[in-house]
């Protein structure tokens, strides 16, 4: 099914009624981003592996289906537990139906030049926010023997003879990282990925390669260094937990004024984050290792944010934080610095009384007193989290379309709001 068909076949809505301090406690589930390229990583070994705490969500069933149109059998053994047995993988072109739903489907390329020494893959789709090349995956797998042209809106890839290489990427990438970790991890040879993405996903990734016999140093820094195994083994694995879900709620916290106590998330990968909830005026206290309290009593303070790799300011945090802003007492300026076009919440906002002005890639955000609710569509995952943060805060029902995008990323939404004390339903029709 397109995204365009779950859109006006399935027609589901959030409708919200603001304002409404949330209080009590939630859970995080486990990371859609560290999940996605795990699951492509079962593929390099020829043995199963079983993996835990996998978000239920559209992007992880997307997933699946691509590796089962692969020929790998996937036995979901729990709502959040999947075994892959990638013994028979045979076919090396996922269908372009998958593909040009979810960006990330392009992950299962370095294990599929692994297994089968090569690879045909349509150009991935995903979020509407900007283009989103590929050239530094593609670039990656030159540099590790691979052959790789461009045909009728096809990648393809060849590897006669794999062996190691330095990799130096202009832009910290995280998906490229991914990608050319997981071909390297099979390679005897020693690998060198220099300017790597340091994003704590790519660390998770590089753990469960690290279970399954690579050898990889450096992981979390700039410089990864690995020296792979031919016969990895599949193995059993706990996916790390979602930090943005974790700081979706926190803002949330923020937003509505309330007092929130989000379990399940190493604080540390949060910084950036809880130290502009601090900017702002929100308390943070820090619960645990595992554990952050945010509550808010006072209109935010304004504050000006800078997108950037990690460990600095997530771009998938910059919406949510843009609907907090817009309540600010004062002017801020967000600049968007990973992707090149990702405001496209901004009009949005603007229909439940933001004042934002948008100059090239920077926002920047009037505060307003209060905002009001409003019909409004999510146009990508993150935009459409935001809209929901808003509705939260807006007075009056807001009703937030495409709500498709949400489900991407985020499993229950509704409900752990709505534990929360959040007057949020799914409406069907
Ligand atoms: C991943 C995350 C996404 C997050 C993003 C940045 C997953 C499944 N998704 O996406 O939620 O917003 O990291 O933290 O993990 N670029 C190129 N050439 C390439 C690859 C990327 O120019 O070959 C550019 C992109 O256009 C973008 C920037 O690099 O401007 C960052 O992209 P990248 O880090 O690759 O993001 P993804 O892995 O797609």
């Amino acid at each position: 099914m397109d995204e365009q068909k779950d859109q006006t076949e399935v027609r589901e809505y959030f409708r919200i009624r603001g304002p409404q301090p949330l209080r009590g406690s939630v859970t995080v589930g486990g990371s859609k981003n560290a999940a996605l390229p795990i699951l492509a990583a079962t593929l390099l070994s020829s043995t199963p592996s079983v993996i835990h705490n996998v978000p239920d969500l559209l992007d992880v069933r997307t997933m699946v289906m691509v590796l089962e149109s692969l020929g790998a059998g996937v036995e979901r053994i729990g709502k959040h537990s999947y075994r892959i047995s990638p013994a028979t993988i045979s076919r090396f072109e996922p269908p372009y139906e998958l593909i040009r739903k979810m960006r990330a489907s392009f992950l299962v390329t370095g294990p599929l030049i692994s297994r089968l020494s090569r690879a045909r893959v349509p150009l991935p789709g995903g979020c509407a926010i900007g283009s989103r090349p590929i050239d530094l995956h593609l670039k990656g797998f030159a540099h590790l023997g691979v052959d790789v042209s461009m045909r009728s809106g096809y990648i393809e890839t060849w590897a006669q003879k794999l062996r190691g290489g330095e990799v130096y990427f202009d832009f910290p990438s995280v998906g490229a990282t991914e990608n050319v970790m997981m071909l390297a991890a099979t390679i005897e040879d020693e690998t060198i990925i220099a300017n790597a993405a340091r994003e704590p996903e790519v660390v998770d990734l590089a753990r469960f390669l690290t279970l399954m016999g690579a050898s990889i140093e450096g992981v979390g820094t700039d410089t990864i260094v690995i020296r792979g195994r031919k016969d990895l083994q599949g193995c059993e694995y706990t996916i790390m937990n979602d930090r943005i879900e974790a700081g979706t709620f926190c803002v949330a916290a923020a937003i509505t004024r309330g007092d929130v106590t989000v379990h399940g998330v190493e604080t540390s990968l949060l910084r950036s984050v809880l130290t502009k909830l601090e900017e702002v005026g929100a308390q943070v206290e820090k619960v645990g290792e595992d554990a952050v309290r945010v509550a808010m009593s006072e209109r935010p303070r304004p504050t000006n944010i800078k997108t950037m790799p990690y460990p600095g300011f997530p771009t998938d945090m910059q919406a949510q934080f843009m609907s907090l802003l817009c309540l600010a007492d004062g002017v801020s300026v967000i600049t968007e610095t990973v992707f090149e076009s990702r405001f496209a919440h901004v009009g949005e906002l603007e229909r439940m009384g933001a004042k934002v002005q948008v100059e090239g890639r920077s926002a920047v955000v009037v505060g307003v007193e209060k905002l009001t609710g409003a019909r409004v569509t999510a146009t990508d995952l993150r935009a459409g989290a935001a809209l929901v943060l808003a509705g939260l805060a807006a007075e009056g029902v807001t009703e937030v379309n495409g709500i498709h995008h949400i489900d991407r990323g985020y499993e229950d939404l509704e409900v752990k709001l709505q534990s929360l004390g959040a007057f949020i339903e799914r409406v069907r029709g």
